[in-house]
């Protein structure tokens, strides 16, 4: 095992049952040389169950009546909510240039388009999103965002709508005047009320179908900078879940490291607007 050594005793097998244990659950994958990291992290949950070790903290997660709930810490505990307003724009841009505008120009009275954010962390990606919709004229159309992330901490903070200078790092200086007011004592800035209404956040891990399946028929996902915490089979499993709501065509987002290519044969590559994305195949396709 590397990195600093466990506070309470983790005999052999107890690293390797823990991460399989939370494999399984959250899709968080720990290869065998990082196991002393995942100890680390679950540390102080152990010590706050008063746990002399971490087979006790093992017990309670999977067999105790407490562990359903104790899953919501791990989540927090394993959640790295690194986001910023405008991250990989390229994607936002060819979602409100092409997609939407192609959406609402298919003949018929109008169809309500849903967008899901499915790994949101803090909101910068799904408020990006009510942003760009509201700048590029789509403001006032039938579209409704949801949001998701399993960390309810992160959650907490994207329903605050409070942002302090590390979002802000891609987001151009008019937007961030158009959209953000100081809070009086403080240094973070507080999103107008009017784009967070536009996003409802709800608690989701990706790694329970049960949770995806009321979302995945959206016809547009984003799910960007998750998969990179993710086991193959993990990211496969998602993705099937996804691929099962969604309607042929629909788009999917991931982040510009994540490649898809060797984990589903439910999603084709393509290009919109130079943007990369994948796109839900006709049922029928092989
Ligand atoms: C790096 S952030 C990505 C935020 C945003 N999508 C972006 O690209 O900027 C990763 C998020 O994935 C969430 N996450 C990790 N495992 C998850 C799971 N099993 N289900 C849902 N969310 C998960 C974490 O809580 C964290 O907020």
């Amino acid at each position: 095992m590397s990195g600093l050594a466990p506070l309470l005793p983790a005999p052999d097998p107890v690293p390797l049952l823990l991460r399989d244990l939370v494999h399984e659950r959250t899709g968080v994958f720990f290869e065998d040389g990082r196991c002393s990291t995942l100890l680390e992290k679950l540390h102080e949950r152990a010590v706050a169950h008063g746990c002399s070790s971490y087979l006790d903290y093992y017990y309670i997660l999977k067999f105790d009546e407490k562990g359903p709930e104790e899953w919501h810490h791990v989540q927090d505990a394993f959640s790295v909510p690194e986001t910023y307003f405008w991250r990989e724009f390229d994607q936002v841009r060819a979602l409100v240039d092409d997609i939407v505008p192609a959406w609402f120009a298919e003949p018929g009275p109008a169809r309500p388009l849903r967008i899901w954010s499915a790994a949101c962390a803090t909101g910068e990606e799904p408020y990006s999103i009510a942003m760009a919709l509201r700048e590029h004229g789509w403001g006032a159309h039938p579209i409704e965002i949801v949001a998701s992330d399993a960390s309810a901490a992160a959650l907490a903070k994207a329903r605050a709508g409070l942002y302090r200078e590390r979002s802000f790092r891609a987001l151009p200086e008019p937007l961030r005047e158009r959209y953000f007011s100081p809070v009086p004592g403080g240094n973070a800035l507080r999103l107008d009320p009017a784009i967070m209404a536009r996003v409802s956040f709800h608690q989701i891990n990706l790694a329970a179908p049960d949770q995806t399946a009321a979302f995945a028929a959206s016809p547009v996902i984003f799910c960007r900078n998750v998969f990179i915490y993710f086991s193959p089979s993990s990211i496969s499993r998602v993705l099937s879940s996804f691929a099962r709501g969604m309607p042929a065509g629909g788009h999917l987002f991931v982040g510009a490291s994540e490649s898809l290519l060797k984990l589903t044969h439910e999603f084709d590559l393509t290009q919109v607007r130079g943007a990369f994305v994948y796109r839900r195949k006709p049922l029928s396709s092989p």
